[in-house]
């Protein structure tokens, strides 16, 4: 089976052709183009819908004839098609899915409309072949959750973040340290030039709760303290400390919600043994290392896909549509692109966005 995938949720353009053998797990990526819009958001420090839409109309036909010419093949080489639906920024959710139901209208081949979560979920099952069920912990700019992965569609949100995301703390705490954007990278960058890492005390969000849940906004007014209180003195060498804090910080909080999640999972699904860490944030070294510990101290497998595949990608996109389209799960033209969308449906019935 050899699928076509669109993501446009985000700043994101991208295509890509993947494929697979029979019913099994990992696939093979034949081509993934991404094209990043961060020059384009950069002015304004974040991500802006209308100009992350109109790049993504701009962009996405040319994308994905460089992604069929990379996979050595035309449209008629395809078994289906695959588009994130939701969650996103609805403008461009809107032009990936159009695109995608007008191929496969023309081309008469089914399609797939996917979750964008679920994407960075199975990711790992791309990559490494990794078997259901396990646990995920996502970190990205708009996630940031802890999801018990029992099968394709079925998923039990275990935690999630009550404020901000881990990644969007990131790019705010950068902001903040006037380090640039996205922050992710380089407030890692700048950690990596610390002198004296914990030299900034800050708080640990959520240590110790009996659920599995995130929260980083405390953690962000902490980081802004700690700058005004530097004030204009502060140094290159200041704000490396402060990153290298905001690392720890950050760490000793996920390791504490992963710990947790890990015994319930346990608990309810002892024939699991993997945690997959998915999502941009999950391209932190430093973040991977505590990752890779705690799983060892708790004898779980890690698994972190490569870089290229834990930020958003179409590979991602097309691997999810494979996996539903081979188990017969193929969506309608007339599906509608979902803003909010949460994996979990009792999540969803809760009232969650995502
Ligand atoms: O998954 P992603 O590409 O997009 C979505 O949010 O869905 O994640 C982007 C986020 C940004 O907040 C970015 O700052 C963060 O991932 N990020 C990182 C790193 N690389 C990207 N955060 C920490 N360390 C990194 N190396
Ligand atoms: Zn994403």
């Amino acid at each position: 089976m050899i699928i076509l995938g669109i993501e446009t949720s985000c700043d994101e353009t991208a295509a890509a052709i993947v494929a697979a053998d029979g019913d099994a797990a990992p696939g093979r990526v034949l081509s993934n183009v991404v094209l990043s819009q961060l020059d384009d958001h950069r002015p304004y420090g974040g991500v802006v819908p209308e100009i992350a839409a109109r790049a993504h109309l701009q962009h996405l036909d040319r994308l994905i004839r460089q992604a069929l010419d990379e996979a050595g093949m035309g449209l008629d080489g395809i078994d289906g098609i695959a588009a994130t639906a939701g969650p996103g920024l609805i403008g461009g959710v809107m032009v990936g899915v159009m695109t995608a139901k007008a191929i496969a209208a023309v081309r008469n081949l089914p399609f797939a409309a996917v979750n964008h979560l679920e994407g960075h979920a199975l990711t790992a099952r791309l990559t490494n072949g990794v078997t259901f069920p396990f646990l995920l912990l996502l970190v990205s700019g708009g996630h940031c959750q802890l999801l018990a992965v029992e099968g394709v569609g079925r998923y039990r949100r275990l935690g999630t973040t009550i404020d901000d995301a881990v990644g969007e703390a990131f790019d705010k705490a950068a902001k903040l340290m006037g380090l640039g954007y996205p922050g992710g990278p380089l407030m890692e960058q700048a950690a990596g030039r610390a002198t004296d890492p914990s030299r900034f005390p800050l708080p640990v969000p959520m240590k110790g709760r009996p659920d599995c849940d995130f929260s980083f906004s405390g953690l962000k007014t902490a980081v802004r303290r700690h700058v005004e209180l530097l004030g204009d003195a502060a140094t290159d060498a200041d704000m490396a400390d402060l990153a290298a804090s905001f690392h720890i910080a950050v760490g000793d909080s996920l390791i504490d919600r992963c710990d947790r999640a890990m015994k319930l999972f346990r608990e309810q699904w002892p024939e699991g043994r993997t945690l997959v860490v998915a999502g941009g944030v999950a391209a932190n070294q430093i973040l991977r290392a505590r990752l890779t510990k705690l799983c060892a101290k708790r004898k779980f497998d890690f698994v972190a896909p490569p870089l290229k595949l834990c930020t958003d990608n179409a590979a991602m996109i097309a691997w999810a549509g494979l996996e539903r389209l081979r188990l017969g799960l193929v969506d309608g033209l007339d599906f509608a692109p979902r803003p909010r969308w949460p994996l979990d449906p009792a999540a969803a019935k809760a009232g969650a966005k995502a």
